[in-house]
């Protein structure tokens, strides 16, 4: 193992000395990956050349390549040593015919990619959503990878949720091994649109190898927070790293906070269009992981409750004893799933709020039949290098199902009522190991009730 992975650091700075030095870089494209925007007949299609072309262009259609787009090229300096310059591109395909399959191909007259498939988005709310979400999957270990690769190029769902924790690291090696984690899962986010949130593995050089390599539709314009509709869904991707890294900026929390509750107020007036309101964000606000007391066992989770104020005088300035927290807002707006990662497992929560448990009070046999809390899943097991995390034996009272296998989470949110979520154990060969229904008849702060 430890061979293994010090040959593989060679190999990198091998192929880094020898980029460096003979200056054979090339233009032809790699890493492509997909993203929505909110407008359901756009697609955004990003990649990467090691050096500059002097142009930057996507050519697709249904059967033919009779429509181009050209986009836009950056050129990216990694904050590593070496300051390794990529240039990313990024292209809007548009016009496009919701539903339908589209084929395109990315590049320049110095050099184009393969020929890759995608379906437009569908348009209107009525149609069921099928995701896949998982965080927390590396360029060494990332066990879930070929079972990803094969579901999306075989059309069994729509999106992707990466919940954060990306390569270990992006910036690794002067950036190589983001490099080369871009083109492991370019067979998954080549084929359908790879949604995103930062984890802490993404925190170098102020997270710069995450807001550079994705492009994600609105909020602050750099994929740490931000929103969009898809099928009967409002999905919120947030940073919870802002929390946590208060040395870049400790006001970026704040605006964030902000804009999470404008958003929540927008997603709300359109509720009876898009039902569910769906979140996601890398460290979650319960867990019972022995090795992490700081989210799963204490009071204080920083996303879940906020900050704590401190003095009295200042509770009554914020008119709290916490600023910020994110459960409290979440409850008030009504937000019916929170997806979490960070914990090298999975893990499902009974309806819970403020560490509390309010399981169905109409259904005795599903606890999730319109629960009066919203519900919290992670997913952080689709396998990295740092293995898996052990649980608290006995669990805590919120702990529903666990699991220590490898995998990733099914969600199919068929219509306005019916919510399915599966959990694949890749270490059991792709079986299903647990899977519940979340009914829904009425959505909004409305149908909670649990204090
Ligand atoms: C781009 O570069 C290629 C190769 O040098 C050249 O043939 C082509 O005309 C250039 N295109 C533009 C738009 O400058
Ligand atoms: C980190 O990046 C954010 C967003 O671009 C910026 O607002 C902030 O000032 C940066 N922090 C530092 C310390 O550079
Ligand atoms: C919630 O439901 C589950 C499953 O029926 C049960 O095991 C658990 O004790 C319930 N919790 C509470 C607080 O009612
Ligand atoms: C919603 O989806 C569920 C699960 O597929 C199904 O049982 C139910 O009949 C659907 N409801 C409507 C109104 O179509
Ligand atoms: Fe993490």
């Amino acid at each position: 193992m430890l061979v293994r992975a010090i040959s593989q650091r060679l190999l990198l700075l091998l192929g880094l000395a020898i980029s460096l030095t003979t200056g054979q870089l090339s233009p032809q494209p790699e890493q492509v990956h997909l993203s929505v925007t909110n407008d359901p007949t756009q697609m955004v299609v990003t990649w990467v050349t090691q050096s500059p072309t002097n142009s930057t262009s996507v050519d697709y259609g249904t059967n033919r390549f009779d429509r181009s787009a050209s986009g836009v090229q950056e050129k990216f300096v990694d904050g590593g040593s070496a300051k390794r310059v990529i240039y990313i591109h990024r292209a809007v395909m548009s016009g496009l015919r919701p539903g339908q399959r589209y084929v395109y191909r990315v590049g320049s007259e110095l050099g184009w990619s393969d020929v890759f498939l995608f379906t437009a988005t569908k348009s209107g709310s009525d149609w069921p959503a099928r995701f896949a979400v998982y965080g927390d999957m590396g360029n060494t270990n990332g066990k879930s990878i070929p079972f990803l690769q094969k579901e999306a190029q075989s059309g069994d769902f729509d999106m992707v949720l990466h919940v954060g924790d990306f390569a270990y690291n992006m910036d690794t090696n002067n950036a190589l091994v983001g490099d080369e984690f871009m083109r492991q899962v370019e067979p998954i986010a080549a084929y359908v649109p790879y949604m995103t949130c930062p984890g802490n593995h993404e925190s170098a050089y102020n997270f710069s190898n995450y807001r550079r390599r994705f492009s994600m539709p609105g909020g602050d314009g750099e994929g740490s927070f931000f929103s969009f509709d898809y099928g009967p869904v409002h999905v919120i991707s947030f940073s919870s790293e802002f929390y946590y890294y208060l040395d870049y900026g400790w006001k970026q929390a704040v605006y964030q906070f902000q804009w999470l509750e404008e958003d929540l107020q927008r997603a709300n007036q359109n509720r009876a269009n898009r039902p569910w309101i769906i979140a996601m964000a890398h460290r979650p606000m319960y867990c019972s992981n022995s090795d992490d007391p700081q989210h799963c066992t204490n009071a204080d989770n920083l996303i879940r409750t906020g900050f704590p104020v401190g003095s009295k005088q200042r509770s009554r300035i914020f008119g709290s004893d916490y600023i910020l927290g994110v459960e409290q807002l979440f409850y008030r707006y009504g937000v019916d799933l929170i997806f979490g990662a960070h914990e090298h497992s999975y893990e499902r929560m009974w309806p819970v709020y403020n560490q509390k448990v309010c399981n169905s009070t109409t259904s005795s046999d599903n606890p999730y039949d319109n629960p009066p809390a919203p519900v919290h899943v992670i997913t952080g097991s689709a396998g990295c290098v740092e293995g898996e995390d052990p649980f608290i034996p006995a669990g805590l009272p919120w702990s529903a199902f666990r699991s220590d296998d490898y995998g990733y989470t099914r969600m199919t949110v068929a219509n306005a009522t019916h919510l399915m979520l599966e959990q694949v154990s890749v270490d059991k060969g792709g079986q299903v190991i647990d899977s519940i229904v979340y009914v829904r008849n009425k959505h909004g702060s409305s149908a909670f009730n649990c204090v």
